[in-house]
């Protein structure tokens, strides 16, 4: 019995220092135990794998074998304060520790530190973590967050940027509406103003026109009746005078009419009154009006007339009289004595065509952009008589017929006018009217 207390004792004994060593040899930290001079007295299995050094190797040297040169010297002084108020901590204070393997490199480490005393000797126990991964973990995120940062900056700034970017782009459209709102105003402003005048001036005239017609109708009866006295007892200058007189007045008289059409198209008081008219209606009235045209022409001067038209045609008369009037007296005018004037009538698909063709002064390429403006006169023609409102309310007549005007000309070889007005309508009264009749 005692025999087997005494050996359980024992086999006790043994099992404790067995696990001991044990747990020391087989910890997953490295264990460092130091004696009171800083000698390694013990170096457990795990502790050698983290240096690299073998037990036997470090055995008996001081611990600072195990750290870098650098934190040599210190780690003696700190080793020392240590030994003087011993107690369990870590190491380090925030520092960041390394340990140097046997082979130079170094690694960073925690260490935590403990202490006891046996026989009034003191010795200290190290616990030491190899944390590489943990360091570089760290350093990544370390790096990631600064990447971060600089990119967080960046947007910042470009953030910044473009609202200064934005803000001066709203401010300078700001300006331009204000400026463009501003410019639109002075813009109606002028344009009332301009439209004023214009008005006054277009009631101006035709007050003007009328009020001259009277006066312009008595010079003219007075000179008749001068002529007619003056027959009683012939006189050679009283009857060239009387002459001139009939001139003017016809001249003046032509101005009056022209300021009255444009007084008359400016307020739309012109009517158009479209009608299908008989060939031969057509005929006559051109005959008529280039009969008026004879009493006009330069000496030597003639015109000729073309036609090719055998079917009626859709016009207003009283427009298309007053339009060629315009034009074949142009073509007298700007046309030297002796020459030949062509006017020629034909249809093309859906249009009445009439040309007047002359071989005068022509118009030079620059004065032809501006030839329909209201009183604009090319410079060939300044001393010809003319107020530059001809062709202006020809354009405007030819509008109401829903017709338009071509001129072609050329700078002292001659000038083409040609006119255009449509016969759709008037085709589509003729089909319309032999409908009805086939009823
Ligand atoms: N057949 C033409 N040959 C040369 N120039 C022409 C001819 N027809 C018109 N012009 C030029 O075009 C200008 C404008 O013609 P428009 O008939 O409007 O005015 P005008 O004949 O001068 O005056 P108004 O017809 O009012 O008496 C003329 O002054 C002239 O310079
Ligand atoms: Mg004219």
């Amino acid at each position: 019995m005692m025999s087997v207390n005494i050996a359980g004792r024992e086999q006790k004994q043994v099992s404790n220092i067995e696990q001991f060593e044990a747990l020391f040899n087989y910890a997953t930290i490295g264990i460092i135990v130091t004696n009171s001079e800083g000698r390694i007295i013990n170096f457990n299995k795990f502790a050698e794998k983290q240096f690299g050094f073998s037990k036997d190797e470090v055995l008996e040297k001081t611990v600072e074998v195990l750290i870098p040169p650098s934190a040599r010297e210190k780690h003696v002084q700190y080793r020392q304060d240590y030994n003087s108020s011993p107690e369990v901590r870590a190491m380090g204070h925030g520092r960041d520790l390394f340990g140097q393997k046997k082979d130079g490199s170094t690694f960073p480490v925690e260490v935590s530190l403990s202490n006891y005393t046996i026989n009034g000797h003191n010795f200290v126990i190290a616990f030491v973590v190899d944390i590489t991964v943990r360091k570089k973990q760290e350093e990544v995120v370390l790096e990631q967050k600064q990447e971060l940062e600089i990119v967080t900056g960046e947007i910042k700034s470009m953030n910044s940027e473009l609202e200064q970017k934005v803000s001066d782009r709203t401010k300078m459209l700001r300006e331009a509406l204000a400026e463009l709102e501003k410019s639109k105003e002075e813009l109606s402003e002028a344009f009332e103003n301009e439209k004023e005048l214009s008005e006054l001036k277009s009631r101006f005239v035709t007050m003007a026109s009328h009020e001259f017609r009277t006066p312009l109708s008595t010079i003219l009866s007075s000179a008749y009746l001068m002529e007619k006295y003056n027959q009683a007892n012939p006189n050679e200058k009283f009857e060239k005078h009387i002459h001139r007189i009939k001139g003017a007045v016809g001249v003046m008289k032509g101005i009056l009419e022209d300021f009255l059409s444009l007084g008359k198209l400016e307020e739309g008081l012109v009517q158009t009154k479209m009608e299908t008219i008989s060939t031969s209606a057509f005929l006559e009235d051109i005959h008529a009006l280039l009969q008026e045209m004879d009493a006009l022409l330069r000496p030597g001067q003639k015109i000729h007339f073309n036609n090719t038209i055998n079917t009626p045609v859709w016009v207003d008369r009283n427009l298309l009289k007053n339009v060629l009037i315009n034009l074949i007296s142009n073509s007298i005018k700007f046309t030297n004595e002796n020459s030949t004037i062509t006017v020629s009538a034909y249809l093309t698909n859906d249009n009445l065509v009439i040309a007047v063709i002359d071989n005068g002064i022509g118009i030079s390429q620059e004065d032809q952009q501006h030839l329909f403006e209201r009183f604009f006169r090319a410079k060939n023609a300044s001393n010809i008589q003319g107020t530059g409102l001809g062709l202006h309310i020809v354009s405007k007549y030819l509008e109401l017929m829903n017709g338009r005007i071509e001129l072609r000309s050329k700078l002292n070889e001659g000038t083409t006018v040609t006119i255009h007005i449509p016969q759709n309508n008037h085709l589509k009264e003729i089909y319309e009217k032999n409908i009805d009749n086939r009823r």
